[in-house]
């Protein structure tokens, strides 16, 4: 997986293949973070949730001063480490022996980022005790989430 900062700070994967339709959706999600600080996509295995939420990230990053950020959860069996998968996912080194959560909210909390969460099917409470905290705490932070029907 490939950075691709060509602009604007952050780390989405390249899309290898290119985008098709879905104009409108993409428009919508776009739009709806306009009113919204936090969005999920929802909808069955292959329907096209983690590219519709890539192009909307790359969409937006110009938008957010401290770029986009791809974090897959799929691959994250423990709920505990939801934290600790997103401060990786997000570079940031864990040297200080803070909690994952203090880390990551003082790390945002002046910042301005989108944070795409891609399959927190599996995860859903503690994504959504980190998604209120991190809402709470830092109010620069937009998050797009992704999750099977
Ligand atoms: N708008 C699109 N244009 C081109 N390919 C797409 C588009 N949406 C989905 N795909 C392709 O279809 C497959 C499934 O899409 P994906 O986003 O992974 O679905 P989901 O995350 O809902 O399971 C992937 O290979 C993806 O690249
Ligand atoms: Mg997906």
């Amino acid at each position: 997986m490939s950075p691709a900062n060509r602009s604007g700070i952050g780390k989405l994967p390249a899309e290898s293949t290119s985008f098709v339709g879905r104009r409108r959706l993409l428009a919508e999600v776009k739009a709806a973070f306009a009113n919204t600080r936090l969005l999920t996509l929802v909808g069955p295995g292959g329907v096209g949730k983690t590219r519709l939420a890539l192009r909307a990230a790359a969409d937006l990053r110009r938008t957010v001063h401290d770029g986009a950020w791809f974090i897959d959860l799929a691959g994250q069996e423990d709920p505990h480490l939801v934290p600790k998968a997103v401060i990786t996912g997000m570079g940031l080194a864990d040297k200080s022996g803070q909690w994952p959560t203090s880390l990551l909210v003082t790390h945002l909390a002046s910042r301005e980022a989108l944070l795409v969460l891609d399959n927190c099917e599996h995860l859903l409470d503690a994504v959504a005790v980190l998604a209120d905290v991190v809402l709470k705490e830092a109010a620069g932070v937009r998050l797009l989430a992704t999750s099977p029907s």
